[in-house]
């Protein structure tokens, strides 16, 4: 049975053992670094199980990081999140101390590891190197949610069904992220110069930028969880179900979009090995500009530690 593995049981991870549990064909393994909230949110969620009418809910807490190894796909959502008024950097020195001391429990494992802690492009390259890696086993979930909020925002904006539409964000999972208006699909078609003025004076691009940063100036003391929960579950029933989903996911890149060295969000087919290859989509002037200023901020945040 396809296994997986939760790092981290707070608002995201909770959620997401939820909803995994609820497609009956997980089993989910817990870890959190208080054991108490593991072992409790598992019973709760085994009792949820019988209620919605599962035979056999496959879920369990674990004590030690070390009890993962088996999982084909583990989640690490353990760190601190953003309060209003901070910028997903300002966790960078202490979530990169808990991802770096997780990774290092996890050398023994040939899971594929989706990591959602903040700032994520930084903290899936801290992941890889500390796991040292050499296969594309790592992945940051980021372009899944920000094209979601892309899509949400431009529907909204021509009064649309989100489903019309389709749009990929790229770049780093910062306000510097790049959603790509140039490929944007409308109902499959390239917008009209009509909507594109329409699009540019609702200022889609910066509603999607601050996508994150708006929810958590409205919750205060969490950011967003629903919306990321299924951006992960969408990522796992690629990989699990080997799906070939083209996704964008932050990835180590290799010299695709010039850049090297470092974990960005390029659009990825996802299935049973992970990233399987990198896409590269033709950019805008503007949209390779923006791309610039995405890679200048990881590379000065992977410089200033
Ligand atoms: C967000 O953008 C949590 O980074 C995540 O909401």
């Amino acid at each position: 049975m396809f296994s997986i593995g939760i790092i981290g049981v707070g608002n995201i991870g909770g959620t997401l053992a939820h909803t995994l549990l609820d497609e009956d064909t997980f089993n989910i393994r817990l870890y959190d670094i208080c054991p108490q909230i593991a072992e409790g949110k598992a019973k709760d969620l085994y009792q949820s199980a019988i209620v919605s009418g599962k035979n056999c809910p496959k879920i369990t807490s674990v004590i030690s990081l070390k009890d993962l190894s088996p999982c084909d796909v583990i989640v690490i959502t353990a760190g601190q999140s953003r309060r209003p008024g901070m910028d997903r950097r300002d966790l960078l020195a202490e979530n990169k101390a808990i991802i770096t001391s997780i990774a290092k429990e996890l050398t023994d494992s040939q899971a594929i590891i989706i990591v959602v802690t903040n700032p994520v492009d930084l903290m899936s390259f801290y992941c890889h190197q500390t796991l040292d890696s050499t296969q594309q086993r790592v992945i940051g979930m980021s372009g899944v949610l920000d094209s979601a909020r892309f899509c949400a925002h431009t529907a909204q904006a021509l009064s649309l069904s989100p489903g019309n539409i389709q749009g990929y964000v790229i770049g780093a999972h910062n306000t510097h992220m790049v959603p790509l208006t140039s490929s944007l699909r409308i109902g499959g078609m390239p917008p009209s110069p009509a909507q594109l003025e329409c699009l540019h004076s609702y200022d889609v691009v910066k509603c999607t930028q601050n996508g994150g940063t708006e929810i958590v100036n409205l919750l205060k003391t969490s950011s967003a969880f629903y919306g990321p929960t299924e951006a992960i579950k969408k990522m796992i029933l690629s990989i699990a179900c080997d799906q070939k989903l083209v996704l964008p996911c932050s990835v180590k890149l290799n010299g695709e979009y010039g850049a090297q060295n470092l974990f960005c969000g390029v659009p990825v087919i996802l299935g049973s090995h992970g990233a399987e290859q990198i896409l590269e989509y033709p950019l805008s002037d503007e949209e390779r500009i923006q791309w610039h200023h995405s890679i200048e901020s990881i590379k000065k945040d992977l410089s200033s530690l």
